[in-house]
């Protein structure tokens, strides 16, 4: 008899990687949630063999119904929404918090779940003693230990991915996204606040690496339950990313570091949260100071199988 995964978050970036991967896999249903079963994405989904159904995060009877019968849930929230849409960071950080909540109550509640994915990230305040918050890190990493003490059946059930840095940002971030100096004779630049020598987790093509590591946590459930798994098969320097953008696209490139105050004045509260992640990501040499002790060898997943940093960029140079 074939297993249904429900995918949160299907019509985006992580979730339709992880709804593709599962669309491909044999004895697996897939059923999206989406608010909106009329978008492109949505449609796009139900031509590839999907489930398309209504639910809304925010709905705790909604995700209840869309979830029975399930045997899997990928649940993943979106911080930036709240941010982008007039929320204070900590606003946005207590509403993305609630929805987690909410995912994971209905989640809880479904007779049929025999494993929870929930993409969360570290705590950027307990892991710096509270020198360096970054809400749409702390508010998630909190839900994790809500899981842990109220919910401890569930927390049994749950894999904690922690995502690193999506190369395909170098495409659509707009902060991010190297841009050409008028009159400087082709120089490409990034500007950012924080040193071209720091290091950052990179996750990958964010299209592919969710599904193929969702696809190998549920297959080996008694290495991954109860676990946390990071999604970062690269550590780089935001000075190699640039250097690589460049060898991509054959650009010249400059890489200019600023102040997190100047970042935040042409780029808002979006701005800070990027100058507070990169403060905290500052303090480590190796990563994020990550729970996980999983690598992707232990969860068979082959170096062929994950396009790197340069490969992304290489498959998205129309967009850069
Ligand atoms: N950018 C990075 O480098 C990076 C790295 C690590 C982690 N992250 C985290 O990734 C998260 C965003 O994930 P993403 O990149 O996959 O986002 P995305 O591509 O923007 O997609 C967001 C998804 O969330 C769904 N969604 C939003 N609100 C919902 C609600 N109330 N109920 C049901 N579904 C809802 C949307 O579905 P519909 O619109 O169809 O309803 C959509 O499918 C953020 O929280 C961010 O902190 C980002």
């Amino acid at each position: 008899m074939s297993k249904t995964i429900a995918v949160v978050g299907a019509t985006g970036a992580q979730g339709g990687s992880v709804a593709r991967a599962f669309l491909k896999l044999d004895g697996w249903k897939v059923r999206a949630i989406t608010r909106n079963t009329g978008s492109d994405n949505a449609k796009k989904l139900a031509s590839e063999g999907a489930e398309v159904v209504s639910a809304n995060a925010d709905d705790e009877a909604s995700l209840l119904k869309a979830f029975e019968g399930i045997n899997v849930v990928f649940a993943v929230t979106n911080f930036w929404e709240h941010l982008f849409t007039g929320s204070s960071p900590d606003e946005s950080g207590v509403k993305e918090a609630e929805q987690a909540k909410k995912l994971a109550r209905a989640a809880s509640q479904t007779s049929s779940l025999e494993h929870y994915v929930w993409s969360t990230l570290p705590s950027a305040k307990a892991l710096t003693n509270g020198k360096f918050p970054v809400p749409h890190l702390d508010y998630k990493a909190e839900v994790d230990d809500w899981i842990r003490s109220d919910l401890p059946d569930l927390h049994a059930k749950t894999t904690y991915l922690i995502l690193g840095f999506y190369p395909n940002n170098f495409a659509n971030f707009p902060n991010v996204k190297p841009f050409e100096i008028p009159g400087s004779w082709g120089k490409w630049v990034q500007i950012l606040p924080t040193s071209a020598s720091a290091v950052i987790p990179v996750s990958g093509d964010i299209n592919i690496t969710p599904g193929l590591y969702t696809r190998q946590i549920v297959a080996k459930p008694e290495l991954t339950k109860g676990k946390y798994v990071d999604i970062s098969p690269e550590i780089l320097t935001f000075g190699e990313m640039l250097k690589q953008y460049g060898e991509v696209t054959g650009r010249q490139t400059a890489y200019i570091q600023v102040s997190a105050e100047d970042f935040t004045s042409v780029w808002g509260v979006g701005g800070k949260e990027m100058a507070d992640q990169f403060a905290f990501g500052e303090q480590f040499k190796d990563g994020w100071g990550s729970a996980s002790s999983i690598t992707k060898e232990d969860l068979g997943i082959k170096d062929d199988e994950w396009p790197s940093f340069k490969q992304t960029l290489e498959s998205m140079k129309d967009q850069l």
